[in-house]
């Protein structure tokens, strides 16, 4: 239940944040980059992974880059923290449970964009 309370949140927010036009239909039930994924990484990887803040590792600000890598993304961020490679890098704590799922369902979800 927690779950589903939390991709609606997140769902609303990628809405809020995203400067699409146009309606969109809320969908807790399918993952996608644009309504659940792009939000995340811009807030947890954020600078390192976004050139527009400056960060100068493998950008992550767009679609593409994340499908390519998500194995890689998903094996680093089910590290613990002190684990070499851990995600993100320097934080004491890993991604909530419930964010680290967003990223399994989204590639059991076949990665779609939108
Ligand atoms: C404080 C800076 C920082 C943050 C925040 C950060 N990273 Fe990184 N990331 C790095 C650095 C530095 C490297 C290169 C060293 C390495 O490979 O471990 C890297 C490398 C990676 C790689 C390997 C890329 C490659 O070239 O194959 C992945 C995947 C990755 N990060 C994912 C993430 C994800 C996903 C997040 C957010 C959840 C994140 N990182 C947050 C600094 C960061």
């Amino acid at each position: 239940m927690r779950k589903w309370v939390f991709l609606t949140v997140l769902a609303v927010s990628a809405l809020l944040l995203s400067n699409c036009s146009g309606p969109r239909k809320l969908s807790a039930s399918r993952v996608t980059y644009e309504k659940n994924i792009m939000a995340i990484v811009q807030t947890e990887c954020s600078p390192c992974h976004l050139p527009e803040k400056g960060g100068k590792k493998k950008p992550y600000d767009n679609y593409s880059s994340l499908k390519t890598d998500i194995d890689e993304i998903i094996r680093r961020i089910e590290l613990s923290p002190g684990d070499k490679g851990f995600m993100p890098m320097r934080r004491m704590t890993r991604l909530s449970d419930s964010t680290i799922n967003l990223f399994r369902k989204w590639r059991t979800d076949g990665l779609p964009e939108k």
